[in-house]
């Protein structure tokens, strides 16, 4: 098999502040990540993907960036990221930092020296505009974290889903800020402390490679980058559309200049030996949009496809992402990625609203065919936590899914005495002590599905065929070089018939602990649950 690891690799999102806490102070930091290398290795992940752990005033948990070649002290030091990485190499896992383009922190130098007046040589780093004629900003164009959105359960479904929430009349929701001292307005998808770097400026491009090159030498094996599509701006900044100017300009924004940069960006990362990768943030929520990212093999080697993640737990619906996915991305050679949990969105256990529906969908995530994405936490089927308004943090109202993990059963949970968020529900009987030591366990479960893959070639590789299923159910087919699975998840509230063709054994069933392994396929499929199934 000849593919680059990115291909058959299965990925594991580590959120830093909440992953694990080396030194005790009550935020997971780089040291508490390279001590669970070990854990990871016994799970089975392939690589790890780190969100920034860069320097940053925090106004967007490191989305802020300071200075994009240092460890924010938070975090460590440049020398804990070195003994990660290496720690991580010896044991075969690759890392992917988080690079992020679009926009830095207002406290980083670049930033400062651009604000302090108009002739400064980096005055048009960033963008900056005069008033409209008529007074005001000089677009329309709305920025992110403006309470568009809140988490609403549905008790008929038990799911919680995304809704949309019109913004406060009187509140500012535009993405520009005005600059007293230099009488002009600044650009900023995001929150103001997060001015947009103009990419039209050529030292721009080289500064922000000169980054990217000061960690490939470092090693990393790759980046995942921010907000990518944002990055190439229409120059005239032309007003959003009515209907675009109700939602943020960063999910919307998709000009032909990005492809260009993404071209540079891509001859910079083929250019170091050993398959160093670029995953996208192409948040687009449009699969054919997303598809062009991939450019022709030129451009990004895989980009992010949200629209699965905010797909509801039904079955027609799954088909037709699966179908979408396919039609897009094959024409394109564009090799598929799949994400159900992020730092960003409520947990998957949180919106699915079951665990069985929770385990259904890690054997879904882990048998499609694409590159999967795991968020940390997902494999011991954590909830988002409940977060009281006093101990609320994030500006996008996002701190549910970043709670700490939950390492041990003591009340701390191997953190400090202080977390800096509450840890999800149950988190004793969900932490990582006590399912390592039940083999019924999600914990188990994803352990088991990571073997099955990594055994597979046909799961990592293969071609993908949908077969004819029972309502509310979806079946499909993995093949190479005729090494076949079949994989059937139930959707349905009501038991539902399996009929393949073929003598198949059970490999993986969802609602099980291992021991299934190498049953008879059973002829019907229990509600919200998953097979994995083998030739006989
Ligand atoms: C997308 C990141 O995933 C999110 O966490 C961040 O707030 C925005 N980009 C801005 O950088």
């Amino acid at each position: 098999m000849d593919a680059p690891w990115w291909q058959t690799a299965v990925i594991y999102q580590i959120y830093p502040r909440s992953f694990s806490d080396g030194d005790g102070d009550g935020v997971g930091d780089l040291e508490g990540v390279r001590r669970r290398l070990d854990h990871l290795v016994w799970l089975g992940v392939d690589a790890i993907w780190l969100s920034p752990f860069f320097r940053s005033p925090m106004a967007d948990f490191g989305y802020d960036v300071s200075d994009y070649c240092d460890v924010d002290p938070v975090f460590g030091t440049l020398d804990d990221f070195d003994r990660l990485l290496a720690d991580a190499h010896d044991r075969g896992i690759k890392v992917l930092i988080d690079w992020v383009p679009n926009h830095s922190s207002d406290q980083h130098r670049w930033f400062i020296e651009s604000r302090s007046s108009r002739d400064d040589p980096k005055r048009d780093w960033y963008v900056w505009r005069d008033s409209a004629p008529e007074g005001g900003p000089p677009n329309n164009w709305r920025r992110n974290f403006t309470g568009e959105a809140r988490w609403e359960r549905d008790p008929q479904s038990g799911e919680t889903r995304r809704v949309a929430v019109p913004p406060d009349p009187d509140a500012d929701t535009g993405a520009w800020t005005w600059d007293e001292r230099t009488g002009q307005w600044y650009l900023h998808l995001f929150l103001p402390e997060q001015p947009d770097l103009r990419w039209d400026e050529p030292a721009v491009v080289d500064a922000m490679h000169d980054v990217l090159r000061f960690w490939l030498d470092r090693g990393v094996d790759g980046i995942r980058a921010d907000v990518i599509h944002a990055i190439g701006k229409d120059p005239a900044l032309p007003d959003d559309t009515a209907e675009l100017a109700a939602v943020p300009h960063s999910s919307t924004n998709d000009h032909p200049r990005t492809h260009e940069l993404l071209r540079d960006l891509r001859r910079l990362f083929d250019a170091y030996p050993g398959d160093r990768m670029v995953v996208g943030e192409v948040y687009l929520l449009d699969t054919a949009k997303v598809a062009e990212y991939y450019g022709a093999g030129d451009e990004l080697h895989l980009a992010f496809n949200f629209p699965p993640l905010y797909t509801r737990w039904r079955a027609e619906s799954w088909r037709r992402r699966i179908e979408e996915v396919a039609a897009h991305l094959d024409p394109v050679g564009g090799w598929p990625t799949w994400v159900l949990s992020n730092h960003d969105n409520a947990r998957h256990r949180t919106r699915y609203g079951t665990e069985s529906r929770a385990r259904a969908a890690a054997l879904l995530l882990l048998t499609l065919r694409g590159t999967p994405f795991l968020y940390a936490g997902e494999e011991l089927g954590l909830e988002d936590a409940v977060i009281p308004p006093e101990a609320a943090v994030d500006p996008g109202g996002r701190d549910g899914c970043r709670a700490p993990i939950p390492w041990t059963t003591d009340p701390g949970h191997g953190w400090g005495p202080e977390p800096w968020l509450p840890f999800p529900p149950d988190a004793g009987i969900r932490s990582a002590a006590v399912q390592q030591d039940d083999p019924t366990s999600m914990l188990h479960l994803y352990r088991r599905l990571l073997a099955a893959r990594g055994g597979s070639p046909g799961l990592r590789l293969g071609s993908m065929e949908l077969l004819p299923a029972a309502t509310g159910t979806l079946v499909w087919r993995r093949e190479l070089d005729g090494d076949e699975r079949v994989v059937a998840v139930s959707f349905s509230d009501d038991v539902a018939e399996l009929d393949v063709e073929g003598d198949w054994l059970l490999e993986v069933a969802s609602d099980r602990d291992g021991s299934e392994a190498g049953a008879e396929a059973p002829a019907t499929i229990e509600p919200d649950t998953a097979l994995l199934l083998r030739h006989a």
